[in-house]
């Protein structure tokens, strides 16, 4: 196995009309690599997990909701030698009531899979919330020395790119990503109007390990924003640059002094207003209008 695998047909594993069904090469090949002598799948979908396992004489515990278990509320049934997670991909693709009957779920095991569905959480935030608590919950539950192989994604919708390797949490020891590349898939039959988009024909699949069980690192991405009027990063040209960007409209200087008081990085500079000045000066990508109003003058700012 190399850190780019590819698999254009998918194997005689689980069912191919299982929407975002998996090929079972792949995880024949982890089990291979790694000499996997245990590995369970609590998101079977279709089963493809299960037939290698069963294939290959390696055991397991095979789940879904589809199958009556629900990880956002039920206990994991055992602790793991390594698991094999193939989560939804957000909302890209719905499960429960699409590629199965909610009502046949609900006639069978009393619970209405809809409610935790991964795939149909509310947004991309309440989609990563509910798969962290997922992925922590599996790593809890993998024996010490276990490794849990997650495949995932990435999904572009209105020019933003939604990527569950950079959401996901990374418990454990981060072992390795493997890129996998993506046959038949949607992108490469559509036309794009738009030349900028850059259609996705990989995956990945991320290997972590459990090599500490009671303390267990982790690393997790955290958004927030920055306001370049409190930090001292940038210099003052791109302080200034950014609120005439966004203004979109010149400035006369004391609403450029209004829109910088008061903020940390005049606290701590008692001669800011001078600098502004300065500022503004110094560098030809700022000018003048006649009525003595600031713009940005470079040529896409117009
Ligand atoms: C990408 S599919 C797995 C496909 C599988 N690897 C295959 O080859 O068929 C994701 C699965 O997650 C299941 N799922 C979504 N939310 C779940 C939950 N809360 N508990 C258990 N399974 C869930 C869905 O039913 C779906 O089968």
């Amino acid at each position: 196995m190399k850190s780019v695998v590819s698999y254009p047909d998918r194997g005689k594993y689980g069912n191919n009309r299982y929407r975002g069904n998996c090929s079972g090469w792949l995880i024949k090949d982890l089990i291979d690599q790694y000499n996997i002598k245990g590995l369970s799948d609590y998101m079977v979908g279709s089963g493809t997990t299960e037939d290698v396992c069963n294939e290959t004489g390696v055991p397991g515990t095979f789940l879904d909701l589809n199958r009556g278990f629900d990880m956002m509320t039920m206990d994991i049934p055992e602790r793991p030698q390594n698991l094999f997670w193939h989560p939804p991909y957000g909302g890209m693709i719905i499960y429960s009531d699409q590629m199965y009957k909610a009502q046949d779920i609900i006639n069978q095991y009393g619970f209405d899979p809809r409610v935790n569905d991964l795939s149909r959480a509310r947004n991309w935030d309440d989609f990563v919330k509910k798969m962290n608590y997922c992925m922590l919950k599996q790593f809890s539950s993998l024996e010490k020395g276990g490794r849990m192989f997650v495949l995932m994604g990435d999904w572009k919708q209105k020019g933003r790119l939604y990527s569950m390797l950079c959401d996901i949490a990374k418990p454990g020891t981060l072992e390795q990503i493997l890129v996998k590349m993506e046959h038949n898939c949607k992108s490469d039959s559509r036309n794009y109007a738009n030349t900028n988009f850059v259609p996705i024909c990989h995956e990945y699949v991320m290997v972590v390990r459990k090599d500490a069980a009671t303390i267990i690192p982790i690393s997790m991405a955290k958004k927030y924003s920055l306001d370049m009027r409190d930090v001292s990063t940038p210099i003052w040209r791109d302080v200034i640059a950014a609120f005439m960007e966004d203004e979109g409209k010149p400035l006369p200087l004391q609403e450029l002094y209004q829109r910088i008081e008061g903020h940390k990085r005049c606290a701590s500079n008692s001669h800011w207003k001078e600098k502004v000045r300065q500022t503004l000066q110094r560098y030809d990508l700022f000018s003048q209008t006649q009525d003595g109003s600031w713009k940005i003058g470079c040529s896409h700012h117009g």
